[in-house]
């Protein structure tokens, strides 16, 4: 009898480990990826008002390359100023936040290739006859603060650039005469100027050339790899195209 509670004790002890380690091995493969995105730059990413979800094109295309890998992830929204700075320490594992691949910013955090290509893009008001492009730029310039329209702008003489955390402020600005123009991704610009048919205008086309890439943490070459792998597959099922459809109308 002594020997069978032992040997039923020994039993449950076994069992006990093995289910724990088991668990333990699920809850580390499948840890959370928190993914940074400042959703303030509509139609890439932005709060929806009825829901108050995180949503747009690059959410779509995060979510398709996570499902792709098996990824858990996790959006949080980050203004975008602390967002590159928080890649940068490492802060975040990812950040998907229509981001332009650049020189100094690969020095800072990693970038999986490219999904998308922008460039920037003057906005002024319907009735301005100055200002026809980048080159007649002047005076007070709305821009994201830190963001490569802000960097474009301040290479220009006759320009000065007013900095805003939420490229929306920069609009209402222009729209109220505080402002002479706004530079931003030529999306984001094109949205805007539909939504205010007849009071704001582009002026010129696009004048850079930029891709978009997704921000991974300095040292997690595995996460790269994996969003590569990703990003690749979810490319060859045309989910970039029908994300363009849904959110680029
Ligand atoms: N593409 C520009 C840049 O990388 C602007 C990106 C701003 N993104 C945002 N979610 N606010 O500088």
């Amino acid at each position: 009898m002594k020997k069978l509670i032992t040997l039923l004790v020994l039993c449950s002890i076994i069992a006990s480990f093995l289910l724990t380690s088991c668990s333990a091995t699920t809850t580390s493969t499948s840890a959370k990826i928190i993914i940074a995105t400042d959703a303030t730059w509509k139609p890439f990413e932005y709060i929806d008002d009825q829901t108050k979800e995180i949503v747009g094109f690059d959410i779509d295309i995060m979510k398709a390359i996570a499902a792709k890998e098996g990824l858990n992830v996790k959006f949080t929204n980050v203004a975008w100023d602390p967002l590159l700075a928080g890649m940068a320490q490492g802060t975040y594992d990812v950040a998907i936040s229509s981001i332009t691949i650049t020189e100094d910013r690969k020095k800072q955090m990693l970038f999986s290739d490219s999904y998308f290509a922008a460039g920037q893009i003057v906005v002024v008001r319907a009735d301005n006859k100055d200002i026809t492009g980048k080159d007649t730029l002047k005076g007070m310039v709305g821009v994201q603060l830190g963001t490569t329209g802000d960097i474009e702008v301040q290479k220009i003489k006759a320009a000065t650039s007013k900095p805003y955390d939420d490229i929306g402020l920069a609009f209402q600005d222009l729209l109220n005469g505080q402002v002479n123009a706004v530079v931003c991704d030529n999306p984001v610009a094109v949205l805007y100027v539909g939504q205010n048919a007849g009071k704001l205008k582009l002026a010129g086309s696009a004048f850079t050339d930029e891709s978009y890439g997704i921000a991974v943490a300095k040292g997690k070459t595995e996460l790269l790899k994996q969003i590569n792998a990703g990003l690749k597959a979810i490319k060859a099922e045309g989910v970039i195209e029908k994300a363009s459809a849904t959110w680029l109308k």
